[in-house]
């Protein structure tokens, strides 16, 4: 059987960062998001007769950690389909990779579809979610299309994301590309230096849970500034716990600062526009789509080198093709 499924990056606007248990990927504080329906990453599952489980992204092999994370999801839809044939995993990304755009969101939640139907494993959305956790734990939320909450949890059982429905307006997200480059330290890595040094960290988790449950509340009353408010106040306080991390963890570059300075502006003339950051430099704008085409337009004017690409909610990870071999 060969199976291939598609997914998109989600941008959170409450943001996870900070594992309680790093082997089963529980956070710190539950986070919640928008799939977008831009940059999809394609994955293709073929089971084979060979001893080894082969992972290719975009033509290249991957190797260590990178694959390792790859069997580790691929091991528990064996372990869960009673099955233990080994897979070749070929996957392409359109959105650059270890950027700071979530490809590890998309990647997993493609993997998790894509693993579960090769393996004829019955999963419903909420084991999907808990399977692509335990790749990249973003990815969780990329298994549903739209706003997504990724509930925190206790254990295994109680850790996954769950859609939600928005009254709001229809949202937006302006990328700014500043770079497409890797990060120099991984998602992963980044957020135990911060959890094990930064003396930020315990304030963020706390602060972070009670953004949260505004945020769940701004999103029931589908109330678009109050969501705006919350996602700039997740993102820096976010960014502050990683400053605190021995050595710094400091993803925002000087171009990223002058795009929240833009963004500022842009509010301060009218447009509500609210900008957030990952593990990156590269800054998302969260806006009504009505709003979109100035909020680009003003913002080329004040950094006109960047890139931008219009984003808008996105359908969940579905499986795009099949074919029994
Ligand atoms: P990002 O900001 O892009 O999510 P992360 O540091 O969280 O960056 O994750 C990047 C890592 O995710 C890559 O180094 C790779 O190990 C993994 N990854 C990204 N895309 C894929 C893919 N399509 N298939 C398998 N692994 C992937
Ligand atoms: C800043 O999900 O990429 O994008 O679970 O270690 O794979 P791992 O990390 P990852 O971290 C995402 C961090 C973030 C915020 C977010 O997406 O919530
Ligand atoms: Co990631």
């Amino acid at each position: 059987m060969t199976s291939t499924a598609i997914a998109h990056p989600n941008i959170a606007l409450v943001k996870y960062w900070g594992k309680r248990d790093e082997e089963l990927i529980l956070p710190a504080t539950g986070s919640l998001s928008l799939t977008l329906d831009v940059f999809p990453t394609t994955t293709t599952i073929e089971l084979t007769g060979e001893k080894d489980d082969v992972v290719i992204l975009d033509g290249a092999h991957l190797s260590g950690s990178e694959s390792a994370r790859v069997i580790t999801v691929l091991d528990l839809v064996r372990e869960l389909s009673g099955r233990d044939e080994r897979a070749r995993v070929t996957s392409t990304n359109t959105v650059p990779t270890a950027a700071g755009l979530a490809s590890s969101a998309a990647a997993f939640a493609a993997l998790a579809v894509a693993a579960a139907h090769s393996y004829e494993l019955d999963a419903d959305a909420r084991t999907l979610s808990r399977l692509a956790r335990r790749g990249s734990g973003s990815a969780s939320r990329s298994v549903f299309g739209g706003l997504a909450r990724w509930n925190a949890g206790v254990d295994d059982e109680t850790s996954f994301a769950e859609p939600l429905e928005w009254r709001g307006p229809e949202l937006a997200m302006v990328i700014a590309v500043v770079s497409s480059a890797r990060k120099s330290v991984s998602s992963r890595n980044a957020m135990r230096r911060t959890v094990e040094t930064s003396p930020y960290f315990p304030a963020w988790v706390e602060s972070n849970a009670v953004l949260l449950d505004r945020m769940s509340e701004a999103v029931t009353t589908g109330d678009f500034t109050a969501m705006g408010e919350l996602t700039e106040q997740s993102a820096l306080r976010m960014h502050a716990s990683m400053f605190g991390a021995v050595p710094p963890v400091r993803y925002l570059t000087a171009s990223s600062v002058a795009l929240f300075d833009a963004v500022a502006a842009l509010r301060d003339s009218g447009v509500e526009a609210y900008a957030t950051a990952d593990a990156g430099p590269n800054v998302k704008t969260l806006c009504r789509a009505s709003d979109a085409d100035s909020v680009v337009a003003r913002l080329s004017d004040a950094m006109p080198s960047v890139e931008y690409v219009v984003a808008h909610s996105g359908r969940g990870a579905r499986i795009a093709a099949e074919e029994v071999a």
